[in-house]
């Protein structure tokens, strides 16, 4: 169980410690639910990529935890970043991300989004539809991928499928080849293809897939425009391990895998390799993350259900709702208790599917308790809402013993403050 938590993740006596913090110390100091990340995880992911592609551009896909002091730690480690909306491409402004190194994507940019990529001299605009490519000129972008849509089924849960033939992303081979013209006519500079499969991948060969499919389209542009692309954008994508009997890629595998396709495939088609720029988000700050909860209500339901509910739920991670994600879970502030049974670890929400673990082994979980979840760093805050008035929880990163924090809890006045007339209909 311990190696799906962080790096520095250890069991000192009964408690489960990340970053040489231990977990109740850092409940006690910043509440709970609290998204913990692991410094030395974050930064050794990160490095595994620059150094198994030193000459590849790194995007950090930022929608996977979008947050300044991250997007900062990993600027300092040479990653750009992936963004696809104004509010992602300010964030990453904010971390200091110098501006080639952001690509800015979107499947219906909007014309503020375009005018401020342009302003700030973004490094690639992915253009996603054929009406971006006169929209794009007239913004002022000058340097642009293009993101084909192979119709390559994947491997992974619907929802975060983007390259079969119905994807809402993309440009059909086709409307791509005549798009890439029309960019050329108005003095864009098209300087390469985008493709992304999806997320959480899990079997890695439809993206081999993927790559002999974008060196042939490469070889058909070439010979139908004489045009062939100086960069390929292959996106993320790469899975990580969240419950014991899941699969745990590497992202050293990976990437030579990637490096070494892409360059035969390139060379069977007489094409000059081209620059590459991955985008992975999940598996830089996925196993970084740990959710820390506090255990309130234990009961048994009438068909035998253990409940034990936490002070969070689908709020502050919405997977297992969207994509039937499974995790699992120890009690941090008694680690090394063994389990006494099966549980199911339901939120605090007003919906019965706001269950976070329909299945995990614990040790008697008592109100109090602290319960850890592990590989809970991307798409889980990202994708947080305020659902039945619940204010998100607060991030930290620790190291070395020592924790910062890197994005404040919010309070339920940050939610009145929106609200207009709040002030009416209140007494005294
Ligand atoms: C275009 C693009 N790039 C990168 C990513 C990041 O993917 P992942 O977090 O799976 O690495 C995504 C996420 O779906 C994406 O849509």
């Amino acid at each position: 169980m311990l190696d799906l938590f962080p790096a520095t993740a250890a069991i000192e006596g009964d408690e489960l410690t990340l970053g040489g913090m231990t977990a109740s110390a850092l409940a006690a100091e910043f509440g709970t639910p609290l998204v913990v990340l692991d410094e030395q995880t974050l930064v050794a992911r990160a490095r595994a990529y620059r150094a198994a592609a030193p000459d590849a551009l790194i995007a950090y896909g930022t929608k996977a935890f979008p947050n300044v002091a991250v997007l900062r730690l990993l600027a300092d480690e040479g990653l750009g970043a992936d963004v696809s909306t104004l509010g992602e491409l300010e964030f990453a402004l904010a971390a200091g991300v110098p501006a080639e190194r952001i690509v800015v994507h979107g499947n219906n940019k909007s014309d503020a989004e375009l005018a401020r990529a342009a302003e700030v001299g973004a490094g690639l605009v992915v253009l996603d539809a054929p009406d971006e490519v006169e929209r794009a000129a007239t913004a002022g972008i000058r340097r642009v991928l293009l993101r084909v849509t192979p119709g390559i089924e994947v491997d992974t849960h619907a929802s975060i499928r983007t390259g079969h033939a119905g994807s809402k992303f993309g440009f059909t081979p086709e409307t791509a080849i005549a798009a890439l013209a029309h960019a050329r006519e108005l003095g864009l500079e098209a300087a390469g293809l985008h493709v992304h499969l999806g997320s959480q991948l899990v079997d890695a060969s439809a993206g081999w897939a993927s790559i002999a499919w974008l060196a042939g389209f490469a070889s058909v542009c070439e010979r139908e425009t004489g045009w062939s692309p100086a960069v390929v954008d292959l996106g993320g994508g790469l899975a990580i391990r969240h419950v014991e009997d899941d699969p745990d890629p590497s992202i050293e595998d990976f990437v030579a895998q990637i490096l070494d396709r892409v360059q035969r495939g390139f060379d069977a088609h007489d094409l000059a390799p081209p620059q590459l720029v991955l985008e992975p988000g999940r598996s830089v700050v996925g196993p970084a993350g740990v959710t820390l909860y506090r255990v309130g209500v234990v009961k048994q339901a009438a068909d035998g259900t253990r409940w034990a509910a936490i002070d969070g739920g689908m709020s502050d991670n919405p997977r297992p709702q969207l994509y039937d994600a499974r995790y699992t879970a120890l009690l941090a502030n008694r680690a090394s208790d063994g389990p006494t049974a099966t549980y199911s670890v339901a939120g605090k929400h007003c919906e019965s599917g706001d269950v976070l673990i329909r299945r995990v082994a614990l040790a008697d979980p008592r109100r109090g308790d602290l319960l850890a979840v592990p590989a809970t760093g991307a798409y889980t805050l990202a994708m947080a809402s305020n659902y039945n008035g619940v204010p998100r929880p607060a991030a930290v990163l620790v190291r070395d013993g020592q924790a910062r924090l890197i994005r404040r809890r919010e309070s339920v006045d940050d939610l009145l403050a929106v609200e207009v007339g709040r002030d009416e209909g209140r007494s005294g």
